[in-house]
């Protein structure tokens, strides 16, 4: 019997152009010294035109792929499902047209919108379809362009957010070996919805047969609160998984909380009791990648040497929905690609 859904594989792609703090300083009203000291980013990387989030999906799952060993046909996978709030198109979802792209057959493939909690969605839907015998192999993918939502008058929104994608591939396993999931803790509230959307082109603004402005098409955040949103959630959602678990805070390894903010990071961090040099960030180079972030955070800790096979390591994210989310995995000494 299937004790536990372990993870085999973790592939990252981040897509070539560079954008600097300075360039966007060029652009907007801002500077790179706001950037750096309101939110730790330095550099994030946005898609050239005409690349998709499928696109850059698809280099991620591929390289999770090579990372879990899965033979050169793909055959093997049972399901791809794809976290992200930047779908190629409003319809059909983005998943199926990656796992055809990845030569995946006739798999399940459907998208998951929990915009930066999606990661974490994805992967306890996953967990789960293992767990229940249906699937043996799993591809999970987080992947966005945000640079293709982000309102162009909005130097706020338009300095935090990143492109890229990174993938896992879970897997049937052993509650007790390196890699094993141990829990999940998902949470939402919907009635704070409004501090993180993007107004138009849904059914509630046709259906009223209105006329979006131009901004009511692109993202908007109402920041502050977000913040203290992100921080209190993150702490709580923590907290009780790892009392779900049963792992005492001291016991942690790494923190890998999802990439928004280095002060919320450190807010977090802080309100649990764990040391600042646990914590992963990598949100200095590639800014707020939503869906993405939490396996790039993952890859690059990994990719620095940073994790050891059975060190135990807490996911935590938050997003637009409102939704959050946690995960409680120890690290299996995989080789990411
Ligand atoms: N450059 C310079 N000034 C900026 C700016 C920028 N890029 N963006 C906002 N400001 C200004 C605001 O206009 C405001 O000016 P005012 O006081 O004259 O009105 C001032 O900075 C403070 O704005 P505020 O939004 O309160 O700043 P903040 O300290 O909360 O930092 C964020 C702004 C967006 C960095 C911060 O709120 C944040 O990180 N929020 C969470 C964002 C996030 O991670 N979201 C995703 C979670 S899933």
């Amino acid at each position: 019997m299937t004790e536990a859904a372990v993870l085999t594989g973790l592939g990252a792609y981040l897509p070539p152009r560079r954008v600097t703090n300075e360039e966007l300083a060029d652009r907007f009203d801002t500077t790179d010294e706001w950037i750096t000291t309101r939110t730790g980013i330095r550099t994030r990387r946005w898609v050239d035109p005409g690349v998709c989030t499928g696109d850059l999906a698809v280099e991620a799952g591929h390289r999770a792929l090579k990372s879990a060993n899965i033979a050169a046909d793909h055959t093997g996978i049972d399901a791809l499902v794809l976290a992200t709030t930047t779908p190629d198109h409003p319809c059909p979802g983005t998943a199926p047209d990656v796992a055809a792209r990845l030569g995946l057959g006739s798999v399940a493939a459907f998208d998951i919108s929990a915009v930066c909690s999606g990661f974490v969605y994805a992967l306890e839907t996953a967990a789960n379809s293992i767990l229940a015998g249906r699937s043996r192999k799993v591809l999970v993918i987080g992947a966005e362009t945000y640079s293709t939502i982000l309102d162009p008058t909005d130097r706020s929104t338009s300095v935090i957010f990143g492109d890229g994608a990174g993938a896992v591939v879970l897997r049937t396993g052993r509650a007790d070996e390196p890699g094993a999931i141990a829990g999940f803790d998902l949470g939402s509230d919907g009635s704070q919805r409004e501090l993180i959307s993007i107004p138009a082109g849904g059914s509630r603004q046709r259906s009223a047969g209105t006329v979006p402005t131009e901004a009511e098409q692109y993202f908007t955040m109402h920041g502050r609160k977000v913040f203290v949103s992100a921080v209190q959630h993150m702490a709580a959602s923590s907290r009780t998984l790892l009392d779900r678990v049963g792992w005492p805070v001291g016991t942690l390894n790494h923190l890998v909380g999802h990439q928004a903010n280095i002060r919320i990071l450190r807010a977090v961090a802080e309100h649990l009791g764990v040391p600042a040099e646990r914590t992963v960030v990598n949100l200095d180079q590639v800014g707020n990648t939503s869906a993405a972030s939490i396996p790039l955070a993952l890859a690059d800790a990994a990719a620095h040497g940073a994790l050891s096979p059975g060190d135990r390591l807490l996911l935590t994210a938050f997003g637009g929905g409102l939704t959050w989310g946690s995960v409680a995995i120890t690290w299996p000494g995989i080789t990411p690609a």
